[in-house]
This record gives structure tokens, sequence and C-alpha cells, in this order.
């Protein structure tokens, strides 16, 4: 029997979700309330997270042992990191990478993690199909990509930042917590997927924009998910 595990890192990214589900139960731990329930008929265990890559890791590693999710999405917001890719638009991860991770010294290449053996954190496939069917479904007009996600903890909005991450790790879009979401579930053998609406264009921009489509792009990205989820 399937169980998703559905996390957000700020409230605004699972608010909608935990509006639309039967709560069961809810448990505490590292400070992240794990509602259990079921969604459209799905069980599910929603959470925020909290932002950036240790909350992630723990949030993943948590529903791993205490939750035995069978499956990990990642809904939220981003920076788009190309032209093609504007404000409003989603993001399906086809892998997930660090921008901020650097032992280049030791021969590893950018965002490689030390003797971990692998640097891209792949999503699993059949759930990439299933979200950009139910982009197509449920946000007709909305344009869906699959690409990489790259994860820091920094929130970009300088262009000379976003053109590296652009030209070193061909990331189309960054956010904070997808790659530590991405490793976590890769090494608990947990299938995900990471699914962002894009809120800014991670530039000067960024500062004016996110505030403004953060709310309706992570709204967007919800609807999709609790979409998406019936078809696993
Ligand atoms: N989340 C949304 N926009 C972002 C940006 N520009 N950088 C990092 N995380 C983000």
């Amino acid at each position: 029997m399937n169980k998703i595990g559905i996390i957000g890192a700020m409230e605004l990214e699972v608010e909608t979700l935990k509006e639309k589900m039967k709560i069961n139960n809810i448990v505490k731990k590292a400070s992240m309330d794990f509602h259990e329930g079921s969604l459209n008929d799905v069980e599910v265990v929603i959470v925020r997270s909290g932002i950036g890559k240790v909350n992630a890791g723990i949030c993943v590693q948590i529903l791993a042992d205490l939750f035995h999710v069978t499956h990990i999405i990642n809904t939220g917001v981003a920076g788009s990191l190309n032209p093609s890719i504007d404000i409003g638009d989603i993001v399906i991860s086809t892998d997930a990478m660090y921008h901020d991770v650097d032992a280049t010294v030791f021969g590893y290449q950018p965002g490689e993690i030390p003797q971990l053996g692998q640097r891209e954190f792949i999503a699993e496939p059949s759930l990439i199909a299933l979200a950009k069917v139910a982009c197509e479904d449920v946000n007709p007009d909305i344009h869906a990509f699959s690409g990489r996600v790259v994860s820091g903890d920094q929130f970009i909005s300088d262009k000379a930042v976003k053109e590296r991450l652009v030209n070193v790790f061909e990331g189309f879009c960054a956010e904070m917590e997808g790659a530590a979401i991405a490793q976590a579930s890769t090494l608990n053998h947990i299938p995900f997927v990471i699914i962002r609406a894009i809120s800014d264009k991670a530039d000067e921009s960024a500062e004016m924009d996110y505030p403004s489509f953060e709310r309706k792009a992570a709204a967007d990205c919800a609807k999709l998910v609790a979409h998406m989820i019936q078809k696993i």
C-alpha cells in the first residue's frame, strides 16, 4: 500500500494540501509537524520541513524511519535559471544537484560530495511522467518543463551567481531543499520527485517578484501534487 510523503519547505507550500486532507494524526518530531491521513483517498504524510538542506534531509529521514513512506514528493517554489521558463511555469525534476558543494581541489566535480559516489540524484521516471500528465489535467495553461533542480543554502538573486548555476550545473531552477531531499531519498531507496513552480527569475528582480508570486506559484504546485498522487 502506497504512503506518500509530501514535503514543502514553507507553510504556504503545504497549507492548501493540509486544508484538503483528512488528518488522522499529527506527530511532532525535530520541530516539524507530520500530518498523517489521506488526501484524495491516498494515504499521505504532509509536512513543512523548514527552509534549507539540513531541515530537508532530517525531514526525509523521519518520513523514512517513522512513517515508512513509499514515495516522496517535494512541492514548492523556485527561481528560474532558464529564459524560456517564466514566472508561473512549473519545473519537474529529472535530477537534483547541489550548487554549493565544492571539493574540486581534490578532483571532485563541482557539486559532488566527496566519497558519496554520485553527484546527480535521479528522480523516479514514473513520478515525473505522472506529474507531467497531472499538470496538463489541472493546470492546462501552465507550461511544465522537466530538468535539473539545483539546490543550496542561498536565495539566488544575483545575475552572476545565476549564470554560474546555468553554466556549471545546467540547472533549470534553483531552490534550497530539493537536492537534500533527493539525496536522503536516494540513500533510503525511496523514489522521489521535486515539483517547483517558478516565483522569480533568480536575479536582481527576485527581491520584487518573489513576494508577489510565491503564493500563487505554491498553490498551483500543490494542486498538481494533490491530483497526481491519485495515479501513483
Ligand atoms: N526559491 C524561490 N526562489 C528562489 C531563489 N531565487 N533562490 C533560492 N530559492 C528560491
